[in-house]
C-alpha cells in the first residue's frame, strides 16, 4: 500500500543528485509493485519538476507502470529481430486470448502482458519472458502453455 513516509525515503536518498527522477522512479516501483498516482506530486515537488513531467517519464518508459500488476506479468518482445519471425502477429494473438491491451492486466489479476524490447534472444525469437523466465520460439501452442501457467 501507497506509504507516504517511505516514498520520502526513497526520494530523500537521491534527490539533490544528477539525474535522481529515474533511480527514483525504480525504487519506488521495487516497494509500490508500480509508480502509484499519489507519487508523482510527491517526486515532481522533491525535483522541482511538474507532474506532468513526471508522468511521461512513467509512461515513456516500459519498465514502469502505474497500476499494480497482475500476479503474473508476460513481457513480449517486440524487438526488431522478433518481429521478423512474426512475433507482432503471435503478440497480438496474446492479447486477443487475455482480452488486455499493452499493459493492461485481466479482470481477474491473474496475467499482465506488457512490451519489452530484446531479451537478448534473438535468436530464438518471438521471444518472451514469464515471470522473469525467458522463454523463446513462442508459436500459437505457447498461448495455451502460457494460459495454463498462469492458472
Ligand atoms: Fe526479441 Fe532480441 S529482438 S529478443
Amino acid at each position: 500500500a501507497w506509504n507516504e513516509a517511505q516514498a520520502n525515503d526513497i526520494i530523500g536518498r537521491h534527490a539533490g543528485r544528477e539525474g535522481a527522477l529515474l533511480p527514483i522512479l525504480h525504487d519506488i516501483q521495487a516497494a509500490f509493485g508500480h509508480v502509484p498516482a499519489p507519487a508523482v506530486p510527491v517526486i515532481a515537488h522533491a525535483l522541482n519538476l511538474t507532474r506532468a513531467e513526471v508522468h511521461g517519464v512513467v509512461s515513456f518508459y516500459h519498465d514502469f507502470r502505474d497500476k499494480p500488476a497482475g500476479r503474473h506479468v508476460l513481457k513480449l518482445c517486440r524487438a526488431e529481430a522478433c518481429q521478423s519471425v512474426n512475433g507482432e502477429r503471435l503478440a497480438k494473438q496474446f492479447l486477443d486470448r487475455f482480452g488486455v491491451e499493452w499493459g493492461g492486466t485481466t479482470p481477474d489479476g491473474r496475467l499482465t502482458i506488457e512490451a519489452t524490447y530484446c531479451l537478448g534472444l534473438c535468436a530464438s525469437g518471438p521471444s518472451a519472458m514469464l515471470d522473469g523466465e525467458v522463454i523463446g520460439r513462442l508459436t500459437k501452442n505457447s498461448i495455451d502453455d502460457i494460459a495454463r501457467e498462469v492458472g
